[in-house]
């Protein structure tokens, strides 16, 4: 909780809150086993309806409905996690690992997720579904293998016992003996093993997430490792006191682990958080404004909105969401429709040296890319731009290191299925080609292409897999095969029937095509659309550029002079100077 950036912390310490007290009434030994499953079943329905509501009576039931609500949670599996713990209830031990394994990912799975909902809110594109990230199970079982031998004292003094009957066969240690707090060599060999296992599980699955979870997650995951294995450590050097009292691991060493995590991650935040994200206010204004559009997070609307692994489109608000305001409370210039520009692109260069230069992984900067992507859109919104395009992955990016092209895939895809983009009047379109592209990119450009074609606010052009020339080889070839089916009059071929045979034809020409980060060429960028372009060239790199700059680049295009080769500026776009 921590190393969490501050503003999840409360919503972290309310998740916290809230499992315990469930475990804690199971774990209680006050009144018989069924009547403690009747409270905690009274309390899970207060919970419900609480939820329903929006608001409680009950401190750790209102604070688990303010962080559902606010930083909307998934409320479904978090119950499902809830009703597992209550199961622990109706049983008093497991017989396998398999067993073991499965109530440890029932009770368990759901709240790391929680907190990377959280990180997506507050601005950073991480996948939600760490489930499916090989080696994430194994943490959750180490550390759970580490939770049980902590907690083996108490599970001693009250009837349960988590060790998977298996491995205490194995051992040729009894219930009883344990129970009796015997330091025999087959108790002393089986606690060995299993701290040796728990060590094994939680250092396998820090070496497979490494290179899969950003900066912000990975600090928070490794130094839950680290303070595990010094709980294993500290398990192991009490020899026969850990069946008479809770280890804990001594404070200095726990500081020691924790300090510098706290240190590190305070900075990673700061530089891979969009700015002001890591306080509540932006959040809070997102949510408020949800609050107003949906029914409960326990009705069906909210429910799906909410509930497991998400349809593509989903997550699409209904009403869209009004723009986010700026955080120093900017306002867009006031620009008078027709002399906006109508269709402005991007080339959003600079990512990598920007990391680079910072010490940073290369896909920190395409991170830190996808999140000045996010201002800038909400800066398109506010002008009234009616059309924005974007290079995100040309034909020759193939070039690069797959895995940073693969981590770009991710940032992209966990970006249009959980970020804030698509949760405004956005209609996105997917310029490009599906050859080569995972199937995994193009289903989600697909599916967000399908799920926001009925919006009109801005539309948002996305260039994944483009390149300039092989869109022209395709018109061309296009123009040939219906020149050679007679469809056409190779004589009578046009610029408008060029145009028409383009892949992406109903792409409006550029107005304005903007490069960041010093570079002074088009690189393939849209050779048909932005033939007549004013052309915009800006020294920062991508990651740092905000909406204001978008509105800068505007204001400037709008003192060109647009003659289009005629002798005066065209009427049809007219520039500010001229028609004022
Ligand atoms: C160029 O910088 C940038 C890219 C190749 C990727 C841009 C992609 C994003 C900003 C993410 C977009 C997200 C969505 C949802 C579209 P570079 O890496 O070439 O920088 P360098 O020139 O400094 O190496």
């Amino acid at each position: 909780m921590q190393l969490m950036p501050p503003a999840a912390r409360p919503a972290c310490w309310a998740l916290y809150a809230a499992f315990s007290y469930a475990d804690d009434l199971i774990d209680s030994g006050e009144g018989t086993p069924e009547e403690r499953g009747r409270r905690l079943q009274e309390w899970r329905d207060a919970l419900e309806a609480d939820l329903t509501s929006g608001t409680s009576e009950d401190p750790i039931r209102l604070a688990l409905t303010d962080a559902v609500w606010h930083w909307g949670l998934d409320l479904r599996d978090l119950l499902g996690a809830l009703d597992a713990v209550q199961r622990d209830d109706d049983r008093k031990g497991v017989a396998t690992w398999q067993e073991w394994r499965e109530r440890a990912h029932a009770q368990n799975l759901s709240w790391p997720e929680q907190l990377m909902r959280m990180l997506v809110r507050c601005g950073l594109p991480v996948p939600v579904r760490l489930r499916d990230l090989p080696g994430f199970t194994r943490f959750v079982e180490g550390l759970y293998l580490t939770d049980t031998l902590r907690d083996l004292v108490d599970d001693l003094d009250g009837e349960d016992l988590w060790i998977p009957a298996e491995v205490l066969d194995r051992f040729q240690v009894t219930p009883a003996e344990l129970r009796s707090r015997q330091w025999t060599p087959a108790v002393q060999q089986l606690i060995a093993h299993l701290a040796g296992q728990a060590r094994e599980w939680l250092e396998n699955s820090r070496r497979a997430l490494r290179d899969t979870l950003p900066l912000g997650p990975s600090i928070v995951l490794d130094t839950a490792v680290e303070l595990f294995g010094a709980e294993l450590d500290a398990l192991v050097r009490a020899g026969s006191a850990v069946l008479h009292r809770q280890v804990r691991v001594p404070r200095h060493i726990e500081w020691r682990i924790l300090g510098p995590a706290r240190a590190r991650a305070a900075v990673v935040w700061r530089l891979t958080l969009p700015p002001g994200r890591d306080t509540v206010t932006d959040t809070a204004r997102t949510v408020a404004a949800r609050r107003t559009d949906a029914a409960s997070p326990t009705g069906a609307a909210a429910g799906d909105r909410l509930g497991g692994p998400e349809p593509l489109g989903s997550r699409i608000a209904e009403p869209p969401l009004p723009p986010r305001p700026h955080r120093d409370g900017v306002r867009p210039p006031t620009i008078a429709a027709a002399h906006l520009p109508q269709h402005v692109a991007i080339v959003m260069d600079g990512n990598g040296r920007w990391a680079t230069g910072l010490g940073l992984p290369r896909d920190e900067g395409h991170r830190a890319g996808a999140m000045a992507l996010r201002d800038v859109v909400q800066g398109a919104l506010e002008i009234g731009l009616p059309h924005l395009t974007v290079y995100a992955f040309s034909t020759e990016n193939w070039k690069r290191s797959p895995d940073e092209v693969s981590k770009l895939f991710a940032i992209m895809r966990a970006e249009l299925l959980d970020g804030e983009l698509l949760d405004h009047d956005v209609r996105l379109r997917w310029v490009g080609s599906p050859d080569g592209l995972p199937d995994d990119v193009a289903d989600v450009l697909r599916g967000q292409e399908h799920a926001t074609r009925n919006r009109a606010g801005l539309t948002l052009n996305i260039c994944v897999n483009y390149g300039g020339r092989a869109e022209l080889t395709q018109a061309g070839a296009a123009l040939a095969r219906a020149a050679l089916a007679g469809e056409i009059d190779p004589a009578r071929v046009s610029e408008q029937l060029f145009a028409a045979h383009l892949p992406h034809h109903a792409l409006p020409d550029v107005d304005l095509l903007w490069r960041t980060s010093g570079e002074i060429r088009t690189s393939n960028f849209l050779p048909w659309h932005a033939h007549y372009a004013e052309l915009h060239f800006t020294d920062q790199p991508w990651p740092e550029v905000d909406r204001r700059d978008l509105w800068e680049a505007i204001e400037a295009y709008t003192h060109r002079k647009r003659r289009k080769g005629a002798a005066s500026v065209q009427a049809s776009v007219p520039a500010r100077n001229e028609g004022e």
